[in-house]
């Protein structure tokens, strides 16, 4: 059986190299985490969370999913949610996207990839409400790039109309959306200026 000694091996170097600039980091942490942020973000492999935005264990809580996507009914994400913010008392929720996603260029073919798309088919309907403006934006790799943005801000919508969000508002938890997209060709976060800190911003931003 391979069992895979390389990473094993990576995993002393890094948990060794910590230890030599913090001895008591994993004995700290161990105790508990005090995240202040919520990353929800694509499962790529080119979009690792803490190291983009350059955070340490216990300083970042995730959930990544194909093509960052917010249910209204996923279990998995809401729970993931509501347990940042009711239990660690996050102060901030990131939906970050990436250009060049699989996921939104495979809803975007005329063929079928199986399962998959069933969960690709928000992204299509993502893609239906926006159709105008994808139209009018001519060759196919800004269409895809801008629809790997309308796809953040939704699921930004999305984590806002959470129960959970809601709650946190009413009780005047400071707790902020945000919405960000990454370049996998240059390493870079942008910020879509999406950002939401209560309901009075929910309906400047969103409307309704
Ligand atoms: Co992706």
């Amino acid at each position: 059986m391979n069992k895979l000694p390389q990473l094993f091996a990576n995993n002393r170097r890094w948990a060794s190299s910590i230890e030599k600039t913090d001895p008591d980091f994993f004995k700290t942490l161990a105790r508990q985490q005090k995240p202040d942020y919520l990353w929800i973000g694509c499962s790529d492999s080119r979009v690792p969370a803490n190291e983009i935005v350059g955070l340490m264990p216990g300083e970042l809580f995730v959930h990544r999913n194909v093509a960052n996507l917010v249910v209204h009914t996923d279990m998995n994400c809401l729970s993931v949610i509501q347990y940042a913010v009711e239990v660690l008392n996050v102060k901030h929720i990131m939906v970050c996207g990436h250009y060049g996603c699989g996921g939104i260029i495979a809803a975007t073919e005329d063929k079928t990839h199986g399962l998959i798309d069933n969960w690709l088919r928000h992204i299509r309907d993502v893609r239906s409400i926006h159709l105008d403006e994808l139209k009018g934006l001519g060759d196919k790799p800004t269409m895809l790039n801008r629809l790997c943005e309308l796809n953040v801000i939704r699921q930004v919508s999305n984590v806002c109309q959470t129960t959970i969000v809601q709650d946190a508002w009413a009780r005047k938890r400071p707790l902020a959306v945000h919405g960000w997209i990454y370049g996998i060709e240059d390493g870079l976060l942008r910020n879509l200026d999406v950002c939401v800190a209560g309901r009075r911003d929910f309906k400047r931003v969103f409307g309704g």
